[in-house]
C-alpha cells in the first residue's frame, strides 16, 4: 500500500526549505529589533474559540474548519489562524498585568478546508505577529513598517500595500444600513453567498470575488465616508505616519477582511506575480476581542504572512544556491574508512558540513557522488595516505589539489584552496 499526502497538503523539502529557513531567520531578527517575542501556541483549540472570534457567518467557520470530537467528546478544531489562540493565551495568562504593549510573534501551520489551488492549501504556514495594549495609530504604523521592512529584507519588491479603516461599533451600524439600502434592489443578481451575507454581514459582500457581485457593488458607499470622528482621526494619523515612513499604499475601501473581529485599520499586501491568491500578508486591528474573551479592555493589532506565497515569490526572483557540503571524504578500504570517519567527526565538531563514504564504492563513483552533492572539497584516503598520515585533497570548484598531513585537513577548508 502506497500513501500520498492529502489533497491541499504539501511536503516542504530541500531545496525549498532553505528559502523558508532564510525567511524565518530574517523574520526573527526583525521581530527582535521591534521587541516582538516568540510564543508557541497549540495547534488544537476549543472549537468555540474560533466561532466566537472569527464569526459564525465567516467562510472560515461556516465551511473551512477541521473540527472533530476528541475521545472525551469535546469539540476540537485545528487552528485556522493564530490571532484567536494568541488572544486566548493573552487572557489566560493575564498578560495585561505586564508592561504594555505586549508584542508577540508565532510561526506554524494553519488548517482550512478550502478548495486547493495555486497558492491555496488546506495546511499552510503563517508567520504572525500580535501587539496587545496600544490603540495608538503609531502602533499600527509600527507594524506596517515592520512588515514592509521584512518583506523587503527577503528581497521582494513590487508589492502593493492596501489599507482601509472599517470603523468601530459606534460608526459601523450607520455604514451597514447605508450598504443594506444600496444593495436592496440588487439582491436578485447576487451569488447565493452574497444573498446570505446581505442578511448576516453585508460588509462581506464587498469582499466577494464573483464577477457579477463585483459589478453590482460598483458605486457602493465607502466605509471611510461613514467613520466617526475618532476613527477618522485615527486613520488620518496612521496615513500621515505611513507617508513620513515612506510606505507607499493604496486606499481600498472594499478591504473588509473575511474575519469578523476587525475594527478600524485593515491592511493587505498583494503581489501581481501570485495569480488569483495574491495576498502575501494581511492583518488589522481587533480592539474588542480581548474584552470579548473575558480579558481587560485591551486594544490590539496584528498581521500574518502566508509562508507558501512568500516563498513562491522569492523562488521566482532568487538565484540562491542551496547550501552544500564543505567536503566529501572518499576512502578506499576498511582502515581508510575508519580513519575517514574520525576525520569527518573532527571537522564536523569544528562546524563544517562533511559527507563521507559508506562502504566499498569505487573511487570513481565516490568522486561522482561528491560532484553530485556539490561538495566543495574532496579528501581522498587510501592505503598509501594512511601509512604516511597524509590526505589528498581536490577542490571541485577551482580545481586546486594537493597532499597534506591529516592533522592539517582543516587548513584546506579554511583557506578555500
Ligand atoms: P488571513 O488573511 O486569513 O488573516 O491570512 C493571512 C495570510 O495567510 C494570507 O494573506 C495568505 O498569505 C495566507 N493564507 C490564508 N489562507 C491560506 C491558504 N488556504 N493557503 C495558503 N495561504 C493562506 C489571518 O489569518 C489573520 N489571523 C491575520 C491577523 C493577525 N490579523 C490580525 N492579526
Amino acid at each position: 500500500m502506497k500513501y500520498s499526502a492529502l489533497k491541499g497538503v504539501e511536503d516542504i523539502m530541500p531545496p525549498d526549505i532553505f528559502l523558508w529557513q532564510r525567511i524565518e531567520s530574517e523574520a526573527r531578527t526583525i521581530f527582535h529589533n521591534y521587541g516582538f517575542q516568540e510564543i508557541r501556541l497549540p495547534i488544537i483549540e476549543s472549537t468555540g474559540l474560533f466561532i466566537r472570534s472569527i464569526g459564525e457567518t465567516s467562510d472560515i467557520v461556516d465551511k473551512e474548519m477541521y473540527t472533530f470530537a476528541d475521545k472525551a467528546n469535546r469539540s476540537i478544531t485545528l487552528r485556522p489562524e493564530g490571532t484567536a489562540p494568541a488572544v486566548r493565551c493573552y487572557v489566560e495568562h493575564n498578560l495585561n498585568t505586564l508592561p504594555s504593549p505586549q508584542k508577540f510573534f508565532y510561526t506554524g501551520p494553519m488548517f482550512r478546508y478550502e478548495r486547493p489551488q495555486k497558492g491555496r492549501f488546506r495546511q499552510f504556514y503563517q508567520i504572525g505577529v500580535e501587539a496587545f495594549g496600544s490603540a495608538e495609530p503609531s502602533q499600527d504604523a509600527e507594524l506596517i513598517v515592520m512588515l514592509k521592512n521584512l518583506l523587503e529584507k527577503t528581497g521582494i519588491r513590487e508589492l502593493n500595500f492596501e489599507i482601509n479603516s472599517i470603523g468601530c461599533e459606534a460608526c459601523r451600524p450607520d455604514y451597514k444600513n447605508a450598504l443594506l439600502a444600496f444593495f436592496q434592489d440588487k439582491l436578485d443578481g447576487f451569488c447565493p453567498d452574497c444573498c446570505r451575507r446581505y442578511s448576516v454581514n453585508p460588509l462581506r459582500i464587498l469582499d466577494c470575488k464573483v464577477e457579477r457581485c463585483i459589478e453590482l457593488r460598483q458605486g457602493a458607499p465607502a466605509v471611510t465616508d461613514y467613520l466617526c470622528v475618532d476613527c477618522r482621526n485615527h486613520f488620518g494619523e496612521l496615513l500621515g505616519m505611513l507617508n513620513i515612513m515612506d510606505v507607499r499604499y493604496a486606499l481600498n475601501p472594499n478591504l473588509v477582511r473575511g474575519l469578523d473581529y476587525y475594527t478600524r485599520t485593515t491592511f493587505e499586501v498583494t503581489s501581481e506575480h501570485l495569480g488569483a491568491q495574491k495576498a502575501v500578508a494581511a492583518g488589522g486591528r481587533y480592539d474588542r476581542l480581548v474584552k470579548e474573551f473575558g480579558g481587560a479592555d485591551t486594544p490590539a493589532i496584528g498581521f500574518a504572512i502566508g509562508m507558501e506565497r512568500l516563498a513562491a515569490l522569492l523562488k521566482e526572483i532568487t538565484a540562491e544556491q542551496a547550501p552544500a557540503p564543505k567536503a566529501f571524504i572518499a576512502t578506499l578500504g576498511n582502515e581508510a574508512e575508519k580513519k575517514g570517519f574520525l576525520i569527518a567527526a573532527e571537522l564536523r565538531a569544528k562546524g563544517y558540513w562533511i559527507e563521507q563514504n559508506y562502504g566499498g564504492a569505487s573511487l570513481k563513483s565516490q568522486l561522482r557522488k561528491a560532484d553530485r552533492i556539490n561538495a566543495e572539497v574532496v579528501f581522498i584516503i587510501g592505503d598509501n595516505e594512511l601509512k604516511a598520515e597524509k590526505i589528498q585533497w581536490k577542490n571541485l570548484k577551482n580545481k586546486g589539489s594537493g597532499v597534506i598531513e591529516i592533522k592539517d585537513a582543516e587548513s584546506v577548508l579554511k583557506a578555500g584552496c
